[in-house]
């Protein structure tokens, strides 16, 4: 069976939106919570895909768990595996998070390489050097790394670049070193903290995160907690972007205003008016947008999982706009399916020229990954005619219950399951 979205384009969203807890907070914590002694309750977990691989991995390595209404109970104390099956962990990115939580607990781990969106190489080495620095034996072995330790030590890890993946799991690792770690040039991402502010709850001596230095003091018992996750703050601004593209107003409740400044920032400058306060951000737009030029950067920066969604709404801003992604080598894939969509787009190395047109046009395209498939959405949303997207497992690993949220504004967005067995 599968399924489509299908867009009838040109309708204002309107009204109010609360925002899911983050993906990428949750993908970080849940396997941590397998380093404490006794069971810990995690709420405001997403109910996507991407948390039940995770979820199925914990029963798989022996932990008890429940997850129902975004709230996840776990006690880990009957975990006896430290090998992950290779079929559920290279259905997504974070299960090699499971590497240095099952060293830690058994001094060695065996976690197949991780899958996750082809937006490019997604190389390991700095997670590797992490974990190395820290006294792991690791090595990549016909898809599965494998790390062994008798012992780790605090130590300072210096990371070539402020890699999300790498500063996690040098600080899951370090949780576990005796002695003091210090993770130097580390990214400074919302769920970093979050890690970090979950870590602390269990017990864990961890500072600085948020910033360039994070310092941890590892070796203590870890216990359970009870927690609730940060926000998703791309989800929180794809839905600013999907408001703004419509000429709509939105008010998205259950958001971190603070975390959204790179984007709100872009927004502003191309003429969208943006309001908020405490946990609340009012976007209303009148549907035409300036033309602006976006530079993909780490946490403080404009996110690289944002600008797939914000180059589909400058496909219709008036004048040139120049996209650069700094981060991941091939995030322009999508501008293809964009241009099935009347979208005038070149690519010249790591930059996108966008040349504004009048309008969209609804066509069947397809997602390529997670964010591209939310850029999709947010051209059909904008579009003249109806737009069908393919691959829309993509777009539900990451966003929960979104074609539902959309509708909840008044988009015209249905998911269309096709009996491909008829042909
Ligand atoms: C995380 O990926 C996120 N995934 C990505 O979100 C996000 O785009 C990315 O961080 C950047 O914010 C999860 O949190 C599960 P990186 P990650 O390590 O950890 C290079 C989404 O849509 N690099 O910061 O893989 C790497 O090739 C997903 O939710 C190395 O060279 O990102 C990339 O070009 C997509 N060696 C850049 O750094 C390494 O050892 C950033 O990678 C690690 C990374």
């Amino acid at each position: 069976m599968k399924e489509k979205l299908r867009i009838s384009g040109g309708v204002r969203l309107e009204g109010e939106i609360s925002v899911s807890g983050g993906k990428n907070a949750a993908l970080a914590i849940i396997p941590a919570a397998l380093l404490a002694d006794s069971p810990s309750t995690i709420e405001n977990i997403p109910n996507i895909n991407d948390v039940r691989v995770v979820i199925e991995m914990l029963k798989w390595l022996g932990a008890t768990v429940d997850f129902r209404d975004n709230t996840l109970w776990v006690d880990p104390r009957n975990v006896d595996k430290y090998d992950p099956p290779y079929e559920l962990a290279t259905r997504m990115r974070a299960s090699y998070y499971f590497a240095p939580v099952l060293l830690g607990l058994f001094r060695r781990a065996e976690v197949p390489l991780p899958g996750g969106c082809d937006i490019g190489a997604r190389p390991i080495d700095q997670t590797i050097k992490g974990m190395a620095t820290l006294g792991a034996d690791v090595q990549t072995l016909g898809g599965i790394l494998i790390a062994k330790a008798d012992t780790m030590t605090g130590a300072d890890i210096f990371l070539d670049m402020p890699s999300v993946g790498a500063t996690v799991n040098s600080m899951l690792t370090a949780v576990s070193a005796n002695g003091t770690t210090l993770i130097h040039n580390a990214a400074k991402e919302p769920h970093i903290v979050d890690l970090a502010n979950f870590l602390s709850s269990m017990g864990a001596s961890v500072k600085g995160a948020g910033t360039d230095v994070i310092r941890i003091r590892g070796g203590r018992p870890l216990h359970g907690t009870n927690y609730t996750v940060v926000p998703d703050q791309i989800e929180t601004g794809t839905l600013m972007i999907a408001a703004a593209a419509t000429g709509g107003d939105v008010l998205i409740t259950d958001a971190i205003p603070v975390h959204m400044e790179a984007l709100s920032a872009k927004l502003l400058e191309m003429g969208v008016n943006i309001t908020s306060d405490d946990d609340w951000i009012r976007v209303r737009s009148n549907g035409r947008f300036r033309a602006v030029n976006v530079k993909t950067q780490g946490y403080p920066g404009f996110p690289t999982d944002l600008q797939q969604p914000l180059s589909a709404l400058l496909t219709v801003a008036n004048g040139n706009s120049i996209v650069t992604e700094t981060i991941f080598e091939s995030r322009f894939r999508f501008l293809d399916e964009l241009r099935k969509m009347g979208a005038n787009v070149r690519v010249i190395e790591s930059s996108a020229i966008i040349t504004g047109v009048d309008h969209l046009v609804g066509s069947r395209v397809n997602a390529t990954d997670l964010r591209a498939g939310a850029a999709m959405v947010i051209a059909g949303l904008m579009a003249e005619g109806v737009t069908e997207i393919g691959g829309v497992g993509y777009i539900l690993r990451g966003y929960e219950r979104f074609d539902e949220k959309l509708r909840s504004l008044g988009a015209g967005i249905e998911k269309v399951t096709l009996n491909t067995d008829a042909y």
